[in-house]
C-alpha cells in the first residue's frame, strides 16, 4: 500500500462566463494545480477569497467536472464512473454551519442519511447506536439527538457536520474552512477535535483558510495559492520561517507575533493594487503586478512550481 493517498496532477477547472450574447469566456478558477497527500497527514490550502480554494476541493470531490488533470484517490483515478464508491470514502465539511444544515431536520436525521444513503446498518437499533457513537465521537451529548440543528451554536453544528461526514468512515476529507465562520474562542476547540479525529481515525485533510495561522499547526504541508495557482508549498514549520514567494511573505508577514519585539523588527508587507480579475489575469507570473520583484521575464512567461530542496517547492523568477 502506497503512503499517497492523494494525488491531484495538473488540476484545472475553467468556468464558462457569459461575455455578451453569443459567447462564453473561461473564468480560470483553478489552473494546473498538482500536489499530493498521504494516508492521515493534513495539507493546508490557504490564500484569500476567491482565489480558488474551494473548486479544488469541489473539483478533488468530483462535485465539478474538471476541465483537465486527474485526481488518483488510492491509487484509483476519480472518473463520474465510479464516484459512488469514492463518495464513502471522500467527504467534505463546509464553511458556513449554518447554510449547509437543514435547519429543520434532528441531528440524528442529518447524522443518519449519509448511513441511510449507503445502507450502513442492518436495524433500527443499529442506526441508531452508530449515531449516538458518531455524536459522542464529536463531543455532542446523546440527549441532543432529537433537536433541531436551529437550536444549536455555530461550533455545535459545526460538530454536528463533522460527524455526519465521519458516519461513513472516510479516508479523506476536504475541510473547507470550517472554522471561518466561528466565533474565535470557538475556533481553537474545534480545530483541536479535527487533530484528535485525526490521531484516532488517521482520516487525511485538505485543510482550506484564507488565514495562516488557521492552517499553521494543524498542517504537516502548506501550500499557498494565488489566482487558481499554487505559487508555493512547504513543510509548516519550513514555510513559517523561511518563505520565499513574495505573496507568502506578505501573508505571513500580516499573521500577529505574540511577541513584541519580534514584530517591531518585522515590516509589514502591504500589498498594492487589488487581486486583478480571473476574467482577465495578466500575462506571464499572475502575482506579478502586485509584486515588488518583478522584472520583464516575469511578464513575459509563468514560472514553474520547482523543488528548491527538502520539498520546498516554489514558483518564481526571482526567489
Ligand atoms: N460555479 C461557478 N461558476 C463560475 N465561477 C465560479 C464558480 N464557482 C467559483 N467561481 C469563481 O471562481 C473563482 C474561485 O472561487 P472559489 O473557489 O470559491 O474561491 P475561494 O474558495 O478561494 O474563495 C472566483 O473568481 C469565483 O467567482
Ligand atoms: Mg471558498
Amino acid at each position: 500500500m502506497s503512503d499517497i493517498l492523494l494525488e491531484v496532477k495538473n488540476l484545472k477547472q475553467y468556468f464558462p462566463v457569459r461575455a455578451g450574447l453569443m459567447k462564453t469566456i473561461p473564468l480560470k478558477a483553478v489552473d494546473d494545480v498538482s500536489f499530493t497527500i498521504g494516508r492521515g497527514e493534513t495539507l493546508g490550502l490557504v490564500g484569500e477569497s476567491g482565489c480558488g480554494k474551494t473548486t479544488v476541493g469541489r473539483t478533488i470531490l468530483r462535485l465539478y467536472e474538471p476541465t483537465g488533470g486527474e485526481v488518483i484517490f488510492d491509487g484509483e483515478s476519480v472518473t463520474a464512473k465510479n464516484i459512488t464508491h469514492m463518495r464513502k470514502q471522500m467527504q467534505m465539511v463546509f464553511q458556513d454551519p449554518y447554510s449547509s444544515l437543514d435547519p429543520r431536520m434532528t441531528v440524528e436525521d442529518i447524522i443518519g442519511e449519509p448511513l441511510d444513503v449507503h445502507k450502513l446498518y442492518s436495524n433500527r437499533k443499529e442506526r441508531r447506536e452508530k449515531i449516538l457513537e458518531l455524536m459522542a465521537t464529536v463531543g455532542l451529548n446523546a440527549e441532543h439527538a432529537t433537536r433541531y440543528a436551529h437550536e444549536f451554536s455555530g461550533g455545535q453544528r459545526q460538530r454536528i457536520g463533522i460527524a455526519r461526514a465521519l458516519a461513513v468512515n472516510p479516508k479523506f476529507i476536504v475541510c473547507d474552512e470550517p472554522v471561518s465562520a466561528l466565533d474565535v474562542s470557538i475556533q481553537a476547540q474545534v480545530i483541536n477535535m479535527f487533530e484528535e479525529l485525526q490521531e484516532k481515525l488517521g482520516v487525511a485533510y485538505l485543510f482550506i483558510a484564507h488565514d495562516l495561522l488557521v492552517v499553521r499547526h494543524i498542517s504537516k504541508r502548506i501550500a499557498v495559492m494565488y489566482l487558481g495557482k499554487i505559487v508555493e508549498v512547504a513543510d509548516s514549520d519550513e514555510l513559517n520561517e523561511n518563505p520565499q514567494h513574495p505573496y507568502t511573505q506578505s501573508l505571513l508577514s500580516a499573521v500577529p507575533i505574540p511577541d513584541p519585539d519580534i514584530t517591531r523588527a518585522r515590516q509589514r508587507i502591504v500589498l498594492e493594487g487589488d487581486v486583478p480579475s480571473p476574467l482577465n489575469m495578466p500575462t506571464g507570473c499572475s502575482f506579478r503586478t502586485r509584486c515588488r520583484y518583478a522584472t520583464e521575464q516575469c511578464a513575459k512567461e509563468c514560472p514553474a512550481l520547482t523543488d528548491r530542496g527538502d520539498g520546498h517547492f516554489v514558483a518564481c523568477w526571482n526567489k
